[in-house]
């Protein structure tokens, strides 16, 4: 009664301030019981964020960038086009990076030893070849960039602008050439056995995400400029 008469004296209504105080400390109730919890997802994620983040240097400096970002377009790294002086020519058409070339025709001389006939179908392609190649063909095989580049790298992410890929046939089975099939002669079964010896790795597994499995395209790491180019690609994301 005293209450009601001290609210009519203040003017006061006492289902506002009923209304004011009881959502403020439910709610503070409600933080307390669930602050572990709360503390327990902030932890993950940031755990997470943190895992997620890599170093890179950045002119002298280490910069940290989300693990994920890298350059890719397309799921194809970007790749800088070899300087005219570091490409020879191994036969008509084909270029390739000086550092591979005995390597690359070392390979061709021991496999036929063993009777196996390599032929090399592409070798260095320049940046503007190889817009040619995606663009030109895009459009006349009426596809969307992300269709063409599952076969062909946009260009300026070619491994074949470094002059480090080489694309290798069966002289003896030329209908395979850029086929899948190519896996089943025995060319591709020599090179499996036998490229590691020589530096030459296949690029593009059937593993891969984005780019469709290429038995015919191998790379070489056989010196540090080569590995150098292609770090980003080897590093397990
Ligand atoms: N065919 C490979 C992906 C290239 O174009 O470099
Ligand atoms: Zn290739």
């Amino acid at each position: 009664m005293e209450l009601n008469n001290d609210i009519d004296q203040f003017d006061i209504p006492l289902a506002k301030r009923t209304y004011q105080n009881k959502p403020n400390s439910t709610l503070i109730k409600k933080l307390l019981i669930f602050s572990p919890f709360l503390f327990l997802i902030f932890s993950v994620a940031a755990l997470r964020f943190i895992r997620n983040l890599e170093l890179i240097p950045l002119n002298n400096l280490k910069v940290q960038v989300e693990r994920n970002h890298d350059a890719r377009i397309l799921g194809h790294l970007p790749y800088n086009e070899t300087p005219k002086e570091k490409l020879v020519l191994i036969e008509p058409n084909i270029e390739v990076h000086i550092d591979m070339r005995d390597s690359l025709l070392k390979m061709r001389e021991e496999a036929k030893k063993d009777g196996i006939y390599l032929v090399f179908l592409s070798g260095y392609r320049s940046i503007n070849l190889q817009n040619d190649i995606f663009y030109s063909l895009k459009s006349i095989r009426n596809q969307e960039a992300a269709e063409r580049a599952r076969v062909s790298a946009p260009p300026g992410y070619s491994e074949h602008s470094t002059g480090f890929a080489i694309d290798i046939g069966d002289a003896t089975q030329r209908e395979t050439d850029f086929e899948t099939d190519f896996e089943n002669t025995d060319a591709f079964r020599w090179l499996i056995k036998n490229a590691p010896k020589f530096h030459f790795k296949l690029s593009f597994n059937k593993d891969n995400k984005y780019i469709d499995y290429e038995p015919w395209h191998w790379r070489y790491e056989g010196s540090i400029e080569a590995l150098k180019v292609f770090e980003s690609s080897n590093r397990k994301l």
